[in-house]
């Protein structure tokens, strides 16, 4: 692999241990990929950043990062580490957890990184511009980024876009090449898909269907971040390709691929799948976390309406969102419905002990809720779910 003189530096270690160490793992990564070189990145978003997920092993091995002077060298983000860190009692964590997880927070912000912990840094807090190269981790970002932006990234890891980020650098390889971005497979969709639980739902489909590949996908794209976020949150759940092409108007130049149609019928079939249990006590939002209008929409919605005894609504947002929303006013008229609004937070990575059912709005929390943590189900429209928890 050919390195310019500083990444040389860098893997002699002139430049500290934990950069040394970071661009050992991207050299070999690099190796292993057939990268000729390493390409610079104008930001990074980390992922294992939760202390369920990574444990006491993760976060010592963050404590030695810091010990031996690491650094991140571009902009990064971290992502959502579970529990919102204000109000985690609210969402029914011990102090022991709470407390670890705070270790591991200060452990990135001791490297550098901002505490965003929000899966949608594209939409406030880390934007990308067409044409960035990114080394970002967080499966339905990536896809976001590189289907509806025009960035330029790989599917990283937690632990390959941690060392880009001490680095500033990724192998070049991949997604980050023109000729890798071609589609690999045709899907004619001959339905409509219309609502941000559709979009979610043809994500799912697609994504299964395509695997590793990159599908070019014959439908009317998605306009609104509500619609693009649950596309790519459905489509990261079910497959391992890292970027999708969404048009109405593919061209010959896609005739000869491998050609799937879906239709109604394929959409319905996954809807069923998860929405077999309406006995649900708590309804989740925000997977990937919720956008501003996402919120306003249902603060309107729920204006006058209170959530019924014995049920609850909890909401994830972005802190940065969360903020701004609690300057509006909008947070605390959502909190007199009786919804909860968390920041920081996602039930799948979070110990939270949950009792019965959830009703969620997202493919990707029902599939890691039921794959993961083995807990029942029910995938329905937001009003839908919000008629089962009312007073
Ligand atoms: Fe975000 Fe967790 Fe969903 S990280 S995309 S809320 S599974």
């Amino acid at each position: 692999m050919r390195l310019t003189e500083v990444e040389r530096a860098m893997l002699d270690g002139e430049m500290g241990e934990a950069t040394q160490l970071a661009m050992r793992l991207l050299v070999g990564i690099g190796k292993v990929e057939n990268a000729t070189r390493m390409i610079s990145i104008s930001s990074a978003h980390i992922s294992g950043v939760s202390y369920q997920n990574i444990g006491d092993e993760g976060l010592e091995f963050l404590e030695e990062l810091v010990e031996m002077g690491g650094r991140v060298r571009v902009p990064t983000t971290l992502n959502p580490c579970g529990i919102d860190m204000t109000r985690w009692r609210s969402m029914r964590i011990d102090e022991e957890y709470f407390e670890g997880q705070k270790r591991v927070l200060n452990a990135y912000v001791k490297l550098g990184a901002t505490p965003t912990c929000t899966c949608t840094p594209y939409l406030l807090e880390n934007i990308p511009a067409k044409g960035e190269h990114l080394a970002w981790a967080e499966s339905s970002a990536v896809i976001y980024v590189n289907s509806f932006i025009g960035a330029y990234t790989n599917r990283e890891g937690g632990l390959s876009a941690l060392a880009a980020a001490l680095t500033g650098r990724t192998p070049y390889y991949g997604l980050h090449l023109d000729s890798q971005r071609r589609p690999q497979i045709l899907i004619n969709v001959e339905a409509e898909v219309s609502s941000p639980l559709e979009y979610g739902l043809l994500g799912y489909v697609a994504g299964a269907i395509s695997g590793s590949k990159i599908p070019a996908i014959r439908v009317n794209p998605p306009r609104r971040i509500s619609e693009k976020k649950q596309f790519a949150g459905g489509f990261s759940a079910s497959g391992s390709s890292g970027m999708a092409i969404l048009s109405p108007n593919l061209t010959s130049e896609f005739e000869g691929l491998e050609t799937v149609d879906i239709g109604v019928e394929e959409l319905k079939r996954v809807r069923e799948l998860f929405a077999p249990n309406k006995d649900y006590d708590i309804v989740f939002m925000g997977c990937p976390h919720l956008d501003a209008s996402e919120v306003r929409e249902l603060a309107a919605f729920l204006r006058d309406r209170r959530i019924a005894r014995g049920k609850e609504v909890w909401v994830a947002v972005s802190r940065r969102l969360f903020k701004i929303l609690k300057d509006e006013g909008v947070i605390d008229r959502l909190r007199k419905s009786g919804v909860k609004v968390f920041a920081d937070a996602c039930l799948v990575v979070a110990p939270v002990a949950l009792r019965g059912a959830v009703g969620t709005d997202a493919i990707k929390t029902a599939h890691y809720l039921r794959s993961l943590k083995g807990v029942e189900v029910a995938l329905a429209e937001p009003w839908e779910l919000l008629a089962g928890v009312l007073e």
